[in-house]
């Protein structure tokens, strides 16, 4: 096996662990150098803390190296893992809670929020991707920065030649509800599934047990019994509990459960507090835990154990990561350029489709089939204004901006779109590009 060097890029977040994990414990895979890098020096030197623990007690034979400097990060890597967060929790807070005071959805990558985090992120992950061209321009990046489509858009236009992997967990996450709900056994199942990134439907799930396509069985079972939401954090409990009304009312497919943003903004509202959004709920439990491991590592030298489990978010990137190494063309649902994969929505939208994953990168697969009008109706929409967004980042245009904020499918009209998007503008400052 070749040694690997691989460098994590927003390495502060509390999924940087779990994903490590995954990684140390990949019979498949040979690390060699992990690279931790993150602009916050503080939230990187605490992960430092806790992946030095980890590799001490697993007695990983692994270098590791933390840095902020994108040069010591960068040079000579042969992958680098992106969940860089734009702004981080702080911003986040204020995607959610701004467009609530207007009676929108407030969510981080769905609404005005996903598009005030994309203007964001666009400006953060461009840059994070001219250090990679720079100092490891055949590097691999596997890349699940938020707003995925929004991000991978503008890669495309600006980095077309990067090699670079776009993925979400959130239909592995879907499907792993589905299956420990029901009793199936997903890795029997073949999923073909379309959309754009949180904006999607499954279109069957062949399972290769029963030999059949399941999927009508499972919508009766989400309609009738709906998911077991047993161990789910409160805020993924309501989700998957309105999904029984999505399957109840568009029983065709199942969709992505982030669809319900889209179908019903004002009951989302409704179930959100202003006072105490997601972002707060992960203040106040993810990064807590990170400020109390590296504490109880400082305080106790006799400490055996910390409370971090590899996961399968992190299972899913080592996966992708294997599927190049190894040229195994695995079939993965990604984030790519349409160019027909779906043949009825325009050729140049930012799709998620499966894809084989080999040693070239990824290759879409064709559904050769059209999709119906309800989903291309709602895609080409949300396709137009992700594109209005990704064009007023790269020609600060303010225009541009508020057609792509009056066009979001979560906006009832243009007033309230100039006044979020005025309220952001001055909220976001410099991580925003100026909009002229
Ligand atoms: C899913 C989505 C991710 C998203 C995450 C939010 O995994 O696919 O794109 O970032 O959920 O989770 P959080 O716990 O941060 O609300
Ligand atoms: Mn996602």
């Amino acid at each position: 096996m070749k040694p690997i060097k691989v460098a994590i890029a927003g390495a502060g977040s509390g999924y940087t662990p779990g994903m490590l994990l995954t990684l140390l414990n990949s019979k498949e895979i040979n690390v060699e150098e992990i690279r931790l890098y993150d602009n916050d020096s503080e939230r990187n030197q605490d992960m430092e803390v806790i992946i030095n623990f980890i590799l001490e007690k697993g007695n990983y034979d692994v270098k590791m190296v933390r840095t902020e400097d994108p040069e010591v990060a960068f040079k000579g890597i042969d992958f680098v893992f992106s969940q860089i967060r734009a702004g981080q929790m702080k911003m986040r807070e204020l995607d959610e809670k701004i467009p609530l005071k207007y009676g929108l959805v407030g969510q981080e990558t769905c609404g005005l929020g996903g598009f005030a985090y994309g203007l964001r992120s666009m400006k953060g992950f461009l840059e994070l991707v001219s250090y990679i061209e720079k100092y490891a321009p055949d590097a691999w990046i596997l890349n699940y920065t938020n707003p995925e489509s929004i991000v991978s858009e503008s890669v495309r236009r600006a980095y077309p030649n990067m090699k670079i992997v776009n993925a979400c967990d959130m239909t592995i996450g879907i499907e792993e509800i589905v299956s420990k709900s029901f009793g199936y056994d997903r890795s029997n199942w073949i999923v073909d599934y379309y959309g754009l990134n949180h904006f999607g439907w499954y279109k069957s799930i062949y399972d290769t047990e029963a030999g059949k396509d399941i999927m009508p069985d499972i919508i009766e079972k989400i309609i009738n019994e709906g998911l077991d939401t047993e161990g789910y954090e409160e805020s993924w409990k309501v989700t998957y509990e309105n999904m029984t009304k999505l399957a109840k009312n568009f029983p065709t497919n199942i969709p992505n459960n982030y669809l319900e943003y889209y179908l019903y903004p004002n009951m989302m509202v409704e179930q959100s507090d202003i006072n105490y959004t997601r972002a707060n709920t992960i203040m106040d439990s993810r990064l807590k835990k990170i400020k109390e491991t590296v504490k109880q590592i400082k305080e106790n030298p006799n400490l055996e154990s910390i409370d971090y489990q590899s996961d399968s978010h992190g299972q899913y990137i080592v996966d992708i990561a294997t599927s190049i190494l190894y040229n195994k063309n695995d079939r993965f649902m990604l984030i790519v350029p349409n160019r027909g994969a779906i043949p009825n929505v325009r050729f140049d939208a930012t799709v998620e489709v499966p894809c084989h994953v080999n040693a070239k990168g990824v290759e879409p697969i064709r559904l050769g089939y059209n999709i119906p009008d309800f989903h291309k109706g709602l895609m080409e929409a949300q396709v137009a204004a992700e594109k209005l967004l990704v064009d007023a980042h790269f020609e600060n245009s303010y225009q541009k901006a508020l057609e792509a904020f009056t066009l979001n499918q979560t906006v009832p009209n243009a007033d309230v779109a100039k006044k979020v998007l005025d309220e952001m503008i001055e909220a976001n400052g410099d991580y925003w590009v100026e909009l002229k």
